[in-house]
């Protein structure tokens, strides 16, 4: 069993989907031992209490730069013996720091068939630039925004009338299926 910690900055339902696995025995690799968080009002935080996941939260800007931030969450993931970093809508850009301690072992998903579409708000961008299908994509980490080498993906259609909201959802439930799979065969 491979200790995990899960980032997370916002509403944490893949942080809850991969938990729900867990006690199905639908993933068998991984112990989530904590989630890590730049943001003190995240969901995340409430759900990881559902679960008692304990939950570090370090805000961005009580230290004084990226370097000082990233060894601060070092210093906690050796404490905690932590082995991968599996990211699930964590907000931020992963600096060469926390790369270099965690080189290989970072994982993130994207919604969206990336290259296509990185950054933020990727389902309305593939709504502007009128894309028939779509998709998840769960990937290696490494300094740039969702650039790493890719692992797998999922693809769903886009309907002509969709919502920003209804083609998230969409992706979510693909994600909801793709991050287990990936995490069961890449962290063992
Ligand atoms: C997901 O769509 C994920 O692909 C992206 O951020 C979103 C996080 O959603 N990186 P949630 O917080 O897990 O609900």
């Amino acid at each position: 069993m491979k200790r995990i910690a899960i980032f997370a900055s916002g509403s944490g339902s893949n942080y809850e989907n991969i938990i729900q696995h867990i006690l199905d025995d639908k993933i068998t690799t991984i112990e989530v031992v904590s989630v890590y968080t730049d943001n003190h009002e995240a969901f995340v935080i409430e759900r990881a209490r559902k679960y008692n996941t304990p939950v570090n939260v370090f805000e961005y800007a009580t230290f004084d730069n990226k370097i000082m931030y990233e060894k601060a969450l070092i210093k906690q993931l050796e404490e905690e013996k932590i082995e991968w970093i599996v990211l699930a809508g964590y907000m931020r850009l992963i600096g060469e720091t926390l790369l270099e301690a965690y080189e290989g072992r970072i994982i993130n998903i994207h919604p969206s068939l990336l290259p296509s579409f990185p950054g933020k708000n990727a389902a309305s961008q593939a709504l502007q630039y009128g894309v028939k299908y779509t998709g998840a994509t769960v990937h290696f980490v490494d300094s740039g925004m969702d650039t790493g080498k890719i692992i797998d993906q999922m693809i769903c259609p886009v309907d002509d009338n969709d919502t920003d909201e209804t083609l998230q959802q969409r992706i979510h439930t693909l994600e909801y299926e793709l991050y287990p799979r990936v995490i069961n065969n890449i962290i063992k």
